[in-house]
């Protein structure tokens, strides 16, 4: 998200496009692009045969085929999900922001949409609102477009009636009340006719408003960002040499002279502007969009991520926030789940400590949630790993937001407009104690590790664990073993066995097993640990090499042979739901320390292979 801004806004604007399959959005786009005569001869030539020879629009040219061409060209290059789309009448530029409308990409839309200055959305006049309309009403309010145009499409098919077109401009509006939009303008059109397009239409005649270019020409935009305080994310410190040192990145907000004084949001630091370095040689000054390298009159601390600011408006810094928050994941999302959280140039670990409630886009009832499926839209508590400098999105747009990321398949999986900085942790501080983990292994002579069992219930993980335990005790090595259904009875009684839930109770025991290693024990944690996020978090709250992943990887169907509990008999019979391997997943480890094969070994065997490797790692001293 946050492309800036346009700097001459007034002759340029940018808006999305809206709809749900179907309902005429390709059409439209391409007659706009039609009718401000951007397309070369050739490609009217083409559009025209095509039209005759795979259209659905008679003898007519069917628009979409030029749209959803250039839509199988982009295909190929799978990484980009919108289409900008440039053009032009003699009044203003404009850049259309087109996203594919099937119901899983809500992700291209708010991508397509977090630069917008407007949106329109698109309805079929057959059908009037959907759910997915709303969906997207609310998104759009929610990224803080302020003006949206309600294009009623396919009007020929519905004789261009009045009635139908009062029908659906009343349930939008009792829709969108509440959204704060500056401005609705409802349209009818018929893009495949061109009525109400660029020209007026004949045909209705009861229609006294605007066409929807006619429209977006004229639409008066709030250049928000432009006007506020200076923000400054550092993509990069530029440091050619010895004598040049400049801080390189795109102003996110505000404006700039040489000569200011700016502040480092988070250090406090403050220098004053020597100089704004670009290609073509310094500026005076510098606003909301340009991409500029900023030399300062002093040397302070400033790294890449950081945000340089206005002395007087400095943002907010903080690692807790509560925000909006729109699901796109594959996956829910679970709450306690580590994510990568990315704003503006600084990418860092987040969790949802907490998801308020889930908003219902038909309703608009807050319900109560504890997991997210995709597109689904709620307000949440953010946590980030370290503090980060942001401003409440309602302030400003690129500062505001953040995109959730998720750490294995890398794929975008949330976008989130922040509302207000949460300050419950500002009263906490880090204490040093003087008696440190170093010291209190050292009195034990050994290297606390973190031996990590995962696998299925049954797998062996509590036998196997228990034995290694009684050889390392033997040895005159201090041990702890927690074990699922032991931990379970007590400090995670509160926990089942959902997914929010599991992912929860790793990390619980995942900071009491930090815990016990900082307390110089060598600890054993027995746990199904079914996600590998959860057991790479845990790896990640370790020093490096404390963490020894051990899959105990007897396979399912022995496992439910072996049945110790009874439980995979109760599950099979419709008993016990979520059970892991029935109906609930196992995620097995990609790159264990260790792989124990139960078939081929018996229990004694397989701990004494841990113990050999803990030898082998200098884990045990003599
Ligand atoms: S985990 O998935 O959250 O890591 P954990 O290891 O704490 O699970 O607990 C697993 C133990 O709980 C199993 O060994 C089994 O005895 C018991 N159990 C009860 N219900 C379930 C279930 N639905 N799925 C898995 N284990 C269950």
């Amino acid at each position: 998200m946050g492309a800036p801004a346009p700097k001459d806004a007034a002759s340029q604007l940018r808006f999305v496009t809206c709809g749900s399959v179907d309902d005429g959005k390709s059409t439209l786009i391409g007659r706009m692009l039609y009718d401000a005569k951007l397309l070369m001869e050739d490609q009217v030539e083409a559009l025209v045969r095509d039209s005759r020879m795979h259209g659905t629009a008679g003898e007519d040219i069917d628009f979409a085929l030029l749209v959803d061409g250039l839509e199988a060209e982009r295909e190929q290059g799978i990484t980009i999900d919108v289409a900008y789309r440039y053009f032009a009448t003699a009044r203003r530029r404009f850049i259309v922001a087109d996203t594919p409308g099937h119901v899983q990409y809500t992700r291209n839309m708010v991508t397509g949409a977090s630069t917008a200055d407007a949106a329109v959305l698109m309805v079929d006049a057959r059908k009037g609102l959907l759910e997915q309309t709303r969906r997207h009403a609310h998104i759009v309010s929610l990224l803080g477009i302020r003006h949206v145009v309600v294009a009623i499409n396919k009007m020929d098919l519905v004789d261009f009636a009045q009635t139908r077109f009062d029908a659906i401009v009343s349930d939008f509006n009792e829709a969108a009340a509440g959204f704060g939009f500056a401005s609705v303008q409802a349209i009818p059109v018929s893009a495949r006719f061109g009525d109400n397009v660029t020209e007026a239409s004949a045909r209705t005649p009861w229609y006294g408003g605007p066409t929807l270019i006619g429209y977006l020409e004229v639409l008066d935009t709030d250049t928000a960002g432009a006007d506020g305080p200076l923000r400054f994310p550092v993509q990069w410190v530029n440091r050619p040499n010895a004598d040049f040192r400049g801080y390189a990145g795109t102003l996110a907000g505000g404006s700039l002279r040489a000569g200011d004084e700016v502040v480092v949001a988070a250090s406090g630091k403050r220098a004053n502007v020597a100089r704004i370095v670009t290609m073509d040689g310094d500026l005076e000054a510098a606003v909301c969009g340009d991409a500029v390298t900023l030399v300062l009159d002093r040397e302070i601390d400033i790294s890449r991520g950081d945000m340089l600011s206005a002395a007087g408006h400095r943002p907010v810094v903080a690692d807790q926030f509560a925000a909006h928050l729109v699901w796109m994941g594959e996956d829910d999302l679970l709450p306690s789940r580590s994510y990568l959280l990315k704003t503006g140039r600084r990418t860092l670990a987040a969790t949802i400590t907490d998801i308020k409630h889930r908003i219902d886009v038909n309703t608009r009832q807050k319900l109560a949630a504890k997991s997210l499926a995709l597109n689904e839209l709620a307000v949440c508590n953010v946590s980030t790993a370290e503090p980060i400098a942001f401003d409440p999105y309602d302030e400003n747009r690129q500062t505001g937001s953040f995109i959730l990321i998720d750490r294995f398949t890398n794929a975008t999986v949330a976008a989130g407009m922040i509302d207000f900085p949460l300050r419950r942790a500002s009263n906490i501080h880090w204490q040093a104690l003087s008696i440190d983990a170093g010291k209190r292994a050292e009195q034990k002579r050994q290297t606390p590790v973190v031996i990590w069992f995962t696998g299925l219930s049954g797998a062996g993980k509590s036998t196997i664990a228990d034995i290694v335990e009684k050889r390392l005790f033997a040895l005159g090595a201090h041990t702890y073993t927690l074990d699922g259904d032991n931990v379970r009875h007590g400090l995670n009684r509160d926990l089942g066995f959902t997914d929010a839930d599991r992912v929860e109770n790793i990390r619980r025991v995942a900071e009491v097993a930090k815990l016990m290693a900082d307390a110089g024990l060598i600890v054993m944690v027995s746990f199904i640990s079914p996600f590998r996020s959860e057991r790479r978090m845990a790896r990640e709250m370790l020093p490096d090499g404390a963490f020894i992943e051990v899959h105990v990887a007897t396979p399912l169907e022995v496992a439910e042979a072996r049945d110790p509990k009874g439980l995979y008999r109760k599950a099979r019979a419709g008993e016990l739901a979520n059970f892991t391997g029935i109906d609930s997943p196992y995620e097995p480890p990609e790159n264990p320390e260790l792989v124990l094969d139960t078939v081929a070994h018996d229990p004694q065997a397989l701990a004494g292979q841990i113990v050999a490797y803990l030898r082998q790692r200098g884990v045990l001293e003599g």
